[in-house]
Parts: structure tokens; sequence; C-alpha cells
């Protein structure tokens, strides 16, 4: 039975790495770093299948500690300071866990078995104020934010670590990707979310930022699933994982508003204080290399996505109100 490590076992993505692994026979080890309570929401039906153990990516100790412990074949490094509003607000910080803490994980992995397969959570944050679209493994970096930044130095540690000491190290260039388990403070989340609430008359507005704003999203369960093949090819390298489909964020408001009855218009306010110092352009992927290697492709559309997420908080919140 292969061990898979996940660091960011209590994240959106961990959750559903954990349920892939589990089901493909992996013994699963999830890495959470402590806290004064419990952040175990999103792997709660899972704590009878998987270990967790603490650990953070500020500690390189704790780190060497866990592999040499657990003996993993494979490592994914999904952890990271990754709302990226925050990173301006805390950007050392964000440097630290979300550049330098790619770099422990490396350090680690050399140090106890370097023949640990190793995946960096790589973003489409750094391709920022794009310089080519679609983007692709080619396109040239331009990161608009101190997450981006991050980002790609934790992009470029992966492929130097590959480099230099042939460690099997691969960048997964996630577009943005959400569902039901999405972080509360992501704009779909929110969103999903505040129309449950008006719905059952617990909320009457929902301020948002910039409705113009386009991302190209995708449902989390395919994506993790990108994650895996990366880690079964014969070589280690680069891949960008999207739909190759962009949507703005007023779309994502109508079909979700709508999806209850409602218009957003007579509930959505623009508020100043979520717009960013700086944005990102026109962000869609071209993620035909990975279609062709890994034979991935995206299986949950973008309506369905949000359909799926709005049903989901409206079932939870109903339940609580009953
Ligand atoms: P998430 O829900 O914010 O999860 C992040 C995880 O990192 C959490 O488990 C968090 O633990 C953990 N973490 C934070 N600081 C840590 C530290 N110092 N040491 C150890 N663990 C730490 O993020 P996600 O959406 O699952 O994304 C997973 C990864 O993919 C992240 O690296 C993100 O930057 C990247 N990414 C995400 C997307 C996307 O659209 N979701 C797209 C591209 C790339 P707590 O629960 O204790 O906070
Ligand atoms: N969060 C938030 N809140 N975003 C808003 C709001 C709001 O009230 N109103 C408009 N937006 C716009 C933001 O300006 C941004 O352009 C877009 O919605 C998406 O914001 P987020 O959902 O916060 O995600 P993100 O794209 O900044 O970052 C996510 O995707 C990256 C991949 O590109 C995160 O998951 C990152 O960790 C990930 O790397």
């Amino acid at each position: 039975m292969p061990t898979a490590i996940i660091m960011g076992i209590t994240g959106q993505d961990g959750s559903y790495l954990a349920e892939l692994l589990l089901s493909k026979g992996y013994k699963v080890v999830g890495v959470a770093r402590r806290a004064s309570t419990v952040t175990y929401e999103r792997i709660e039906h899972l704590l009878d299948k998987i270990s967790v153990v603490q650990g953070d990516l500020t500690d390189q100790g704790s780190l060497i500690a866990l592999l040499e412990e657990h003996k993993p074949t494979e490592v994914y490094n999904l952890a990271a300071q990754s709302f990226v509003p925050t990173s301006w607000n805390q950007p050392a910080l964000t440097g630290d866990v979300t550049a330098l803490g790619v770099t422990r994980l490396l350090e680690a992995i050399r140090y106890v078995d370097p023949k640990i397969r190793f995946y960096q959570a790589s973003s489409s944050e750094m391709f920022g104020k794009v310089l080519e679209v679609p983007q692709r493994e080619t396109t040239p970096f331009y990161p608009r934010s101190p997450y981006g930044v991050a980002k790609v130095y934790g992009h470029y540690i992966t492929v130097n670590y590959r480099e230099s000491f042939n460690l099997f190290a691969v960048s997964g260039i996630l577009f943005n990707h959400e569902s039901p388990r999405r972080g509360l403070e992501f704009v779909t989340r929110k969103i999903s979310d505040a129309v449950a609430k008006i719905k059952l008359g617990l909320a009457r507005e929902l301020r948002l930022g910039n409705l113009e704003s386009q991302r190209d999203w995708g449902f989390a369960g395919d994506y993790v699933d990108a994650m895996w093949r990366m880690l079964q090819q014969d070589q280690p390298d680069n891949f960008v994982i999207g739909t190759g489909q962009t949507h703005s964020v007023q779309e994502f408001c109508e079909i979700a508003f709508g999806r209850v009855g409602l218009d957003y218009k007579d509930h959505v306010i623009v508020d100043e204080r979520y717009y960013r110092p700086a944005e990102v352009d026109l962000l869609i992927s071209d993620s035909s290399k990975a279609g062709k290697i890994l034979g991935w492709e995206p299986q949950v559309e973008f309506k369905q996505l949000v359909e799926m997420m709005v049903d989901s908080d409206l079932k939870r919140l109903s339940a609580k109100v009953a």
C-alpha cells in the first residue's frame, strides 16, 4: 500500500485529494498545523480512514520528522496562505509559508528520501497581468500580488530542485477551482452562502467588489485527479489545469441568485472595500498538454458548479434553521 502525505489536509483541495487517494488504495497521512480549536470540518467524514498529524511549513524540523516517520512515496504540497487579499496585509508571512515553505519541504525530501515524488500547488495567479491569452506552460509569469510572487518562487524552486538534484518534482499550474467546501471568503462561496442566507430570510444584501472580474472556474474534485495523474508519469513536468472558459463575477451572481428565483440586482451592492490594489487580467487556461499527456479533462461545467454550490449551502443552512 503506497503512502501519501498531504500538506494542507484541512483545506478544500486536501479533503478532495484524500478521498481520491483512499479510493485508489493509498494510506493517507494528512498534515495540519496546530490550532487552538479543531479545523477538521472538511475531513470529518474521513477521520477514521486517514491519519492526521501535526506539522507546519514554517518549521523545517517538523517536516523532516514527518517524512522519517511516515516514509511516503508521494508528497502533495497543498498548504499555503492562499487568500490573495491577505497577501497584501501579511506579505512577509505569505512569503514565508507560500514561497519558502516549498523549499523547506523539498529540502526535507532531499535529506530523508530523494525518491519521494513531490507535487507543488502552483497557481494561475502567477500569470497575473497576462502576457499571452490563453495561458499555457510556456507563458511568462507576471504576478500581481504578494501571493502571486510567492507562488512564482514556489514554482521555480520546484523546477530548480528537479533539475539540480534530479527529484521527481512537478508543478501543477491550476486555475481557480471551487466546490461546496471552498473557504467562505473566496468570491464563489461568498456568493453561494449569501444566496442561501437571503433565500432563507437570514440576510438581505451581499457586498462584493469588482463584478467585472473574470476567472476560469472549475470544480475542485476534478482538479485533484489531475494532481495525482501528474505524479504517475515517467518524467516530472509542469502542467496547466483549467477549463479554457472564463466567466465574470456578475455571471456567477446571475446564475446563483437565479437558482433560487431571485434577481442579483435586488441584493448585490458594490463595495469599494473589496477592490484590490492590483487585479489580474484575462485568465484563461490552455490545458491541452494535460489533455494529451495526462488524459485529463474537466468534468463539471460552470453552471453545474454554481448550482452545486448554491444547493449545498441552501441544504446546510436550511437544516440549521429548521
Ligand atoms: P485552502 O483551502 O486555503 O487550504 C490551504 C491549506 O494550507 C489549509 O489546510 C491550511 O491550514 C494550510 N496551511 C496554511 N498555512 C500553513 C502552514 N504554515 N503550515 C502548514 N499548513 C498550512 O486552499 P485550497 O483552495 O485547498 O488550495 C490548495 C493549494 O492550491 C494552495 O496552495 C493554493 O494556494 C493552491 N491553489 C489553489 C487554487 C484554487 O482555486 N483553490 C488555484 C491554484 C492554486 P488551516 O486550515 O490551518 O488554515
Ligand atoms: N474574495 C472576493 N471577495 N473576491 C471578489 C469579491 C469579494 O467580495 N468581489 C469581487 N471579487 C473578485 C476579485 O477581485 C477577484 O478578481 C475574483 O473575484 C476572484 O477572487 P477570489 O475568489 O478571492 O479568488 P482569486 O482568484 O483571487 O484567488 C484564488 O484563485 C487562485 C488561482 O488563480 C485562490 O484560490 C488562490 O489561492 C488561487 O491561487
